[in-house]
């Protein structure tokens, strides 16, 4: 049955005290994301990933019931999965399923489920392209095909991961989501046909689902493929990180917990069928990205220059009015600030200082 009563917007998310918020304090990363939640079931799929293990921990640390499916795919190593799923669980009401969602019943586990967060997907645009893109035709097309059918039976809203890779080299910025998508990758053809196969089910069978288009997401347990982590990797043992291109392409990088917040916003205002940049704020070219980890580690990173990447957009940076206007979310953390979050967990980075974190004005989600 389609979610006709879905389709207005959602008003579970109450308000939180301050004091109430501390009281659900569980570590500096949570320590100052701002929606404390009523205590409901909510499915999260690539709960041992990168965003989705955070996403996890804020939601069973506001007092959430996770339901988390993910199966271990070989794009980073099942041990660092593990570590995430493990940390975000510990002694907090999660329910961990390892099930392939190309495959497994869905039904079962949306039962009792008031809302579902699809994060499960293989990421990475440079290895999209050849052969492996066949992993990116099931993890992605048709996981999220099979997440919205067994979510429109049950009647549940989705909030879904897209990314800023469906834009491709845009012929204008910043980025706006009515800006005509032109991926350059079949990763970004593939996040896309996603946000396609959402608009069929949301006109055709009722599905209440919300793309949020994340901008180069960064923060502690980022996944290992990515240029911070292979940065602060490199800092410590003395390698060279190899730029692709002069270095001068940039992007709109968003730390992972003012993802995990806009996700939650999501679920909580996100008009159904609507697409919202999820971006940092502010642009920075990858030379002086490369830069302010140094500072941020205090050593230096030698840097090899190899040819440009085939899939790599140019540019990203995000207009994210729509997500402040109608999520009533917009980042809050300083590149400087996210990096330093991420080095001090880096493996051989251990002199990372440690400063206080500035006193940051909890934004409260108000009731919709
Ligand atoms: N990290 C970024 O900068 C970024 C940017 C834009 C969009 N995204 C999107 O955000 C989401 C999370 O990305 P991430 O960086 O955390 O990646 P990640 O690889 O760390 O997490 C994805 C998780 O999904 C799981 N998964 C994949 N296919 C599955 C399947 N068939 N069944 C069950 N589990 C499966 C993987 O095992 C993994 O743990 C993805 O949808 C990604 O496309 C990420």
């Amino acid at each position: 049955m389609a979610n006709s009563a879905g389709r207005s917007r959602n008003s579970f998310f109450s308000l939180g005290t301050q004091a109430q918020l501390r009281a659900h304090e569980t570590d500096p990363f949570t320590s100052f994301r701002a929606a404390r939640l009523p205590r409901r079931r909510y499915l999260v799929t690539g709960c041992a990933g990168f965003i989705g293990s955070q996403l996890t921990q804020v939601l069973a640390a506001s007092g959430c019931s996770v339901v988390g499916v993910d199966c271990f795919t070989d794009n980073y190593p099942r041990a660092v999965k593990e570590g995430n799923i493990h940390r975000s669980s510990v002694g907090a009401d999660v329910e961990f399923h390892e099930r392939d969602l190309a495959d497994a019943a869905l039904e079962q586990r949306l039962e009792g489920v008031s809302g579902v967060f699809h994060l499960a997907a293989r990421p990475g645009v440079r290895t999209s392209w050849g052969a492996t893109f066949e992993h990116y035709l099931r993890d992605n097309i048709l996981v999220t095909q099979r997440v919205f059918e067994a979510a429109v039976k049950q009647g549940v809203k989705v909030v879904y991961a897209s990314s800023s890779s469906v834009y491709g080299d845009a012929e204008a910025y910043p980025l706006r989501e009515d800006a005509k998508p032109i991926p350059v990758s079949p990763y970004g053809v593939s996040k896309l046909s996603c946000e396609a196969l959402a608009t069929s089910y949301d006109r055709s069978l009722g599905l209440d689902s919300v793309g949020l288009r994340y901008f180069s997401v960064y923060g502690p347990r980022q996944r290992p493929d990515m240029a911070f982590s292979r940065v602060f990797d490199c800092i410590a043992n003395d390698r060279p990180f190899r730029v692709h291109g002069n270095g001068r392409q940039s992007r709109d990088f968003t730390y992972v917990g003012d993802v995990v917040d806009a996700t939650i916003a999501a679920m909580a205002r996100g008009a159904a069928g609507g697409v919202y940049n999820i971006g940092g704020g502010s642009e920075i070219s990858l030379l002086d990205s490369l830069t302010l980890c140094e500072q941020v580690a205090g050593r230096t990173l030698q840097v090899a220059h190899v040819a440009a990447a085939t899939g790599d957009a140019r540019r990203t940076v995000a207009d994210y009015g729509k997500a402040a206007t109608e999520l009533g979310w917009s980042p809050r953390t300083t590149l400087e600030e996210g990096l330093r979050a991420q080095a001090r967990e880096a493996p051989g980075l251990d002199s990372v200082d440690d400063p206080a974190r500035p006193a940051q004005p909890l934004e409260l989600l108000e009731p919709a």
